[in-house]
């Protein structure tokens, strides 16, 4: 029996208050993300990613539909509720990473536990065993200016999965970097994932980065028009997801 961490049901997202200026950026989107999994969403620019990501992150509201994280309906929450909730249940890694450069590696990760209060010697120990994981448990009083590129990811990693979040979201995670970051980025997350069970969410328009997942999610003008499982290894999803967006690529031609 596998639990569903995020169910999506009939989802509408539409900006724009007066007619003429309305748009439908999610267009009737149903879907549930597995305990455990890593999925990915693809899509062209505009075809909604963001939208939908946003929506599961809790930092903008559908317009119709429901969307259930780990067992509560998020829809109906208040913003005071779904601030909490975030914190709680939601870990993120951004883009750029969006580390406090005015706190050390230490308290960078520490800054969600310490939002929860949990701090004292049981903070201490739970930083320290995702430092482990990560391998930045020797880096841990730097401050960001002064740690590599990939220290900085694993930070960000490591800030995201501090407090047993039930799903970690993240945004083109690879978008800013090197091929050799992404890479190691990329690794970091399907390690967390495959070793730790961590359910992770990941919007990306790179075949590379997405063939690390295990399902992909395609849009298309706010339609989520297709999913493809992973089966076989990585470089045989990689071509079939490359013969995927060439199909979609058609299409709009
Ligand atoms: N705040 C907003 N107000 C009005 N329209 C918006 C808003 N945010 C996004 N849109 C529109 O909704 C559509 C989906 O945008 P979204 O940012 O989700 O796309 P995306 O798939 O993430 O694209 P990209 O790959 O470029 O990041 C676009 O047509 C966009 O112009
Ligand atoms: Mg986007």
């Amino acid at each position: 029996m596998t639990y569903s961490v995020v169910d999506v049901r009939n989802v509408d997202k539409v900006y724009g208050k007066k007619n003429e200026n309305k748009y439908r950026a999610l267009q009737d989107i149903s879907f549930s993300i597995h305990e455990g999994e890593f999925i990915g969403i693809m899509g062209a620019s505009g075809s909604g990613k963001t939208t939908l990501l946003n929506v599961i992150s809790t930092l903008d509201k559908v317009t119709q539909g429901d969307i259930e994280i780990a067992g509560t309906n998020i829809t109906a929450m208040n913003q005071d509720a779904l601030a909490e909730f975030r914190a709680q249940k939601l870990g993120f890694i951004f883009q750029d990473f969006n580390l406090l450069e005015s706190m050390t590696v230490y308290e960078n990760i520490a800054l969600p536990l310490f939002l929860q209060n949990i701090t004292g010697k049981k903070g201490k120990e739970r930083v320290e065993e995702v430092a482990d994981i990560l391998d930045i448990k020797n880096i841990l009083d730097k401050y960001p200016a002064i740690i590599s590129g990939g220290q900085k990811q694993r930070t960000a990693a490591a800030r995201a999965l501090v407090h047993n979040p039930n799903i970690i979201l993240a945004d083109e995670p690879t978008g800013a970097l090197d091929s050799n970051n992404a890479a190691s980025l990329l690794e970091t997350l399907k390690q967390l994932n495959e070793d730790h069970n961590v359910s992770i969410m990941m919007v990306t328009h790179d075949a590379l980065s997405a063939s690390y997942c295990q399902r992909i999610l395609f849009l298309e003008d706010g339609d989520l028009y297709k999913e493809v499982q992973r089966t076989g290894t990585r470089e045989e999803f990689f071509k079939e997801i490359l013969d995927e967006l060439a199909e979609a690529g058609k299409k709009k031609l």
